[in-house]
């Protein structure tokens, strides 16, 4: 998709649409629009007169211009009842108007909307987000590729003191909207293709593109390293077991330093502990945090932000086989703790005992973030709608939540409640994988990896229900969603101050 900026008024923007946002409060249409209308020799006004146009979120109206002004047509989208600051209200208003004006067969729109109390930078941003992720596809697979493509988005701002500030939330957006969809493409490549080598390989060319230190270290290095918990995972399958460790580090003296970490199993089977044939259907989406990670990582080198920023991936399959780890089986983790496998599809945790051991002890970052489809709990608790943020220091978790806002998703904390690590203890380990108790699987999987994190701050962010929907949702189709880029992305700049 190619973007621009617009800087003549919505009335001369060229396109086959002029998107114009209109939220729920007709007796407010700002000068602008009445200006638009004017020119439009009042055809706006009659149009959402007819149709009673009330500004609902999503509500959509389009009629011919009747070369009148630039655009063919003209598409009115509802931004619901204004609220200040509600970049969300336009990201999804530029969504819903993209795949609009793609059904009516557009090749190229303008997009103007006003009153969202936005900066200009902020509107371009939520724009350009909008008309990108709302216009995701995977299509690499299909014979018969939809004819109707969206080649051409320019942002409408006429005002020229404006125009620089736009262009920078233009480029941003773009750069936030394109690490989403290339998580969302991993995530949706399926597990025969994304395994853990081909996921190192395009681990490879993002730092090559973006000039990215790399360090691929395979079985015998993490063997060296003493990472049993996540080898043991990895023991199982054909596919060998690739450790994938990005850094980004700033031209000048990092301002701080932070640990990204991704749950990376490209096919989680549940090992020899079988998940059923519904529970294992969508399990190639089990590496949807290493997708946000790489995301992040192709986004970093663009936005240059003064701050080092590590990238780690353990990544391998779960699979059942005759060199598969047993239920019974103790393993020892890189930082010492042996490990009673009470199940072997809680192996998630495994391998991300590792991969904190290994950020705390080789990165020495000042925080560590994870992302990772751990729980079917998570999803009972909060479904596909909200990400479960469990973390050990209140003020990155309170970061983190207004980080995600900012991006427009949703998280919720969940404690982690002390009295639960009871259920985590073994016999004969230092832990288990999985609580002898009953409930609150989320955070019992949080607080087995908090033993892994050598005391540094840490938060955790339980993705198993957001990475993947099974219905169209605002932002996208059905599918991957990307989850988890744009909210790390949004504290990444914040703790560079370009918040
Ligand atoms: N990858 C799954 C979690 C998951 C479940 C992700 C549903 C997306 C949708 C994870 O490895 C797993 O199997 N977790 C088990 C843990 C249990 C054995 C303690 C679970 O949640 O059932
Ligand atoms: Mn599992
Ligand atoms: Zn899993």
């Amino acid at each position: 998709m190619k973007l621009s900026l617009e800087t003549r008024s919505p009335a001369d923007a060229r396109g086959d649409v002029l998107v114009v946002g209109r939220h729920g409060d007709p007796a407010r249409p700002g000068p602008e629009l009445a200006a638009l209308d004017k020119k439009l020799g009042g055809l706006l006004s009659a149009v959402l007169k007819t149709e009673r146009f009330e500004g609902k979120a999503g509500q959509m109206s389009h009629f011919h211009s009747e070369g009148r002004i630039a655009a063919g047509r003209v598409l009115v989208i509802g931004l619901g009842p204004r609220k200040a600051g509600d970049a969300e209200a336009v990201r999804r208003g530029a969504a819903a108007a993209m795949r609009r004006a793609r059904d009516l067969g557009a090749a190229s729109a303008a997009v103007f909307m006003t009153g969202d109390g936005l900066t200009p930078p902020r509107r371009a941003q939520a724009i350009v987000e909008g008309a990108i992720l709302g216009t995701y596809r995977f299509d690499r697979y299909l014979k018969e590729k939809s004819e109707k493509v969206i080649q051409s988005v320019a942002v409408v701002e006429p005002e020229r003191r404006n125009h620089a500030a736009a262009r920078e939330g233009l480029r941003l957006g773009e750069i936030w909207a394109g690490a989403t969809c290339l998580a969302r493409d991993l995530v949706n490549e399926p597990a025969n293709v994304m395994t853990p080598t081909y996921l190192a390989g395009r681990a490879e060319e993002i730092a090559k593109a973006g000039g990215l230190e790399l360090k691929v270290l395979e079985r015998a290095d993490c063997a060296k390293l003493a990472m049993g918990a996540y080898l043991g995972v990895a023991q199982g399958s054909q596919e060998p077991p690739k450790f994938i460790h990005l850094i980004y580090a700033p031209g000048r003296r990092p301002r701080r330093r932070v640990a990204v970490i991704g749950k990376g199993i490209t096919f989680d089977s549940g090992g020899l502990d079988l998940k059923t044939a519904d529970g294992m259907l969508r399990m190639k989406d089990d590496m949807a945090g290493a997708a946000t990670v790489l995301g992040v990582f192709q986004a970093l080198p663009r936005l240059k932000l003064p701050i080092e920023v590590h990238g780690l991936i353990a990544a391998t399959e779960n699979m059942p086989s005759g060199t598969a780890q047993r239920p019974g089986d103790i393993v020892r983790a890189m930082n010492g703790l042996t490990i009673e496998i009470g199940n072997t599809d809680a192996e998630g945790r495994l391998t991300l005992a590792d991969a904190l051991a290994y950020a705390a002890q080789e990165a020495k970052p000042e925080e560590m973030i994870d992302l990772a489809t751990l729980t079917g709990a998570v999803v009972t608790a909060l479904g596909q709608g909200i990400s479960g943020l469990l973390a050990s220091h209140d003020r990155l978790a309170a970061q983190l939540l207004a980080d995600a806002e900012a991006a427009g998703e949703r998280m919720w904390r969940l404690p982690l409640f002390e009295e639960y690590k009871e259920g985590l203890k073994s016999d004969v380990a230092d832990l288990t994988n999985v609580s002898s108790q009953r409930g609150a699987g989320a955070i019992v999987g949080a607080l087995f990896m908090r033993d892994f994190t050598a005391g540094i701050p840490w938060a955790h962010l339980d993705i198993a229900g957001t990475a993947f929907t099974e219905r169209d949702h605002p932002l996208g189709p059905k599918g991957a969603t990307g989850v988890g880029v744009r909210t790390v992305l949004n504290h990444l700049a914040a703790l560079a101050g370009r918040a």
